[in-house]
């Protein structure tokens, strides 16, 4: 009995349109637009890459952007403690708005909340 990874528990389409769903909440926030481009089309294809293999899935971000080093490639731009609260806000939103629920949802969660901590490369008062 072969197990199902996250990725095929959760399956493709859910994913992208959690990652949609995201990004419009995201465009919507006053503490994250700023710091993002106005078009999130790029962005919202490179993390559905980048979520499909964190995720267990084909390593799609990989191979086309190399390793991720997500902590370096986030580096220019100010990650607040605020901001880090405010991305998981809207990913807890998005995942209400899906619909998505369950120990897959808990489980998925609790790895984005960790690896959003260590995406805080700014204290609070030099936004
Ligand atoms: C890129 C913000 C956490 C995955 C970016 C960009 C910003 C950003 C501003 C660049 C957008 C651009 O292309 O101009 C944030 C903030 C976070 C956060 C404020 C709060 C902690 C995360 C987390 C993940 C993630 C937790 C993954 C689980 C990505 C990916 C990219 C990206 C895959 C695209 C990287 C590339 O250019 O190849 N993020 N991010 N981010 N972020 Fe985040």
């Amino acid at each position: 009995e072969k197990r199902l990874t996250p990725f095929e528990a959760l399956g493709e389409e859910t994913l992208h349109r959690l990652v949609d769903t995201f990004y419009g909440l995201v465009a919507q926030h006053p503490d994250l637009a700023p710091i993002f481009p106005n078009q999130f089309t790029e962005i919202a294809r490179k993390q559905k890459q980048f979520l499909t293999q964190y995720l267990g899935g084909p390593s799609l971000y990989t191979e086309e952007h190399g390793h991720p080093m997500m902590r370096a490639r986030h580096l220019p731009f100010p990650i607040t403690p605020t901001r880090a609260k405010a991305w998981l806000s809207c990913m807890r939103m998005a995942m209400d708005k899906i619909g998505l629920q369950g120990p897959l949802r808990d489980e998925f969660y609790s790895r984005l909340f960790l690896t959003a901590e260590h995406m805080i490369n700014t204290p609070e008062d030099e936004n």
